[in-house]
């Protein structure tokens, strides 16, 4: 069974990608993802933050550390001054053992001249880079406009300054979300990853302090990805990588049906370990077989909302079969 597809233009052994996390910051670890099936990695992102501090330390370029307060220096405190030359270094290392696509990681949450770097990792190997954009609506004088904007600069400057491909990691908070995926995609990049997990925030009442609540995924959380990435897929100018709650060869299926280009998996292989990989690609192989498939391209996108269908009419149809069928 052929399970090769193409994601931002890069041949993939599989559609089965893992994404950004602790385990592919070990190139010995991806190592293991590539022998297990991976059909690429995604990089542990670096912090625009730790990018900052590397300008301020070792150029004469102004750096804007007042833009960042706290979290600039907890990146000053906690991140060895070295960090990103071994990023560097360990790109290189992961490009010399793998065969699979490394793709680099930045995360970032606005337009200062952390973007200079993004040049570095083209020139470390990275096959793509992908941006995770952090940019939270939390603050009461920015408005959807303004942060639109913020999107727009960041993704020109970075399409000016790096050739490889470049897929933008989203989150789910927009006030437009249909009109903005597609708006991105309409940018020249060559992929999104829909969604990103926020970070959800807890408080310890013993220490009456904030904390951070789990940050795996549940299952359920996978069902947002697939109802926007159906929604979507056919209405996008560039690919989609769908992310969040896929644990099974089943999920897989679904995302593919509803037409993402490749699957990212995290909280699976934190919670059953990297060989999870071969049971999720052995899946989706049976299923291909049972049905008749012999490529992803035969079936991906199957169950996409159709650009003349009218999306809102399609969800507001599931919604009424499903009070219908509840007596
Ligand atoms: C331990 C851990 C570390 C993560 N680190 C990053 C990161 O460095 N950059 C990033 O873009 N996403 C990071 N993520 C988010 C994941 O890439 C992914 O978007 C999220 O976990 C949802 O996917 P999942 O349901 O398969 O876990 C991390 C997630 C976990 C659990």
């Amino acid at each position: 069974m052929d399970t090769k597809t193409k994601y931002l233009g890069l041949e993939l052994k599989s559609p089965i990608v893992v994404g950004s996390c602790g385990l592919t910051a070990d190139v010995d670890k991806m190592v293991q993802m590539e022998q297990a099936g991976a059909g690429a990695v995604v990089l542990k992102s670096v912090f625009e933050e730790q990018i900052i501090h590397d300008i301020k330390r070792n150029t004469h370029m102004f750096a804007p550390i007042d833009n960042y307060g706290v979290s600039y220096e907890y990146i000053a405190a906690h991140v060895a001054d070295d960090s990103l030359e071994k990023h560097f270094s360990m790109i290189s290392e992961a490009k010399k053992r793998l065969t699979i696509p490394v793709i680099g990681s930045i995360n970032c949450f606005s337009y200062e001249n952390w973007l200079t770097y993004a040049k570095r990792f083209q020139e470390s190997g990275c096959d793509a880079l992908e941006l995770n954009m952090a940019i939270l609506p939390y603050e009461t004088n920015l408005s959807a406009d303004d942060i639109e904007r913020t999107y727009t600069q960041i993704i020109n400057t970075l399409r000016k300054s790096i050739t490889i491909p470049i897929s933008i990691k989203l989150g789910t908070y927009f006030t437009d979300m249909a009109k903005s995926l597609q708006q991105i995609s309409w940018m020249g990049i060559q992929g999104v990853t829909m969604f990103n997990k926020s970070v959800e925030v807890d408080i310890d009442i013993e220490n009456e302090s904030m904390k951070n609540a789990s940050n795996l995924s549940t299952h359920e959380d996978m069902f947002k990805t697939l109802r926007w990435v159906a929604l979507m897929s056919k209405k996008m100018r560039c690919d989609i990588s769908a992310s969040t709650g896929v644990y099974t060869a089943d999920d897989v299926v679904k995302m593919l049906l509803a037409g993402a280009n490749s699957v990212q998996v995290v909280s699976c292989l934190y919670k059953n370990g990297i060989d999870t990989l071969k049971e999720l690609n052995a899946g989706l192989q049976s299923w291909m077989q049972k049905k008749g498939y012999d490529s992803i391209d035969a079936f991906r996108g199957k169950l996409a909302v159709l650009p003349t269908d009218k999306a809102s009419v399609a969800m507001r149809t599931q919604f009424m079969k499903y009070f219908a069928e509840i007596s």
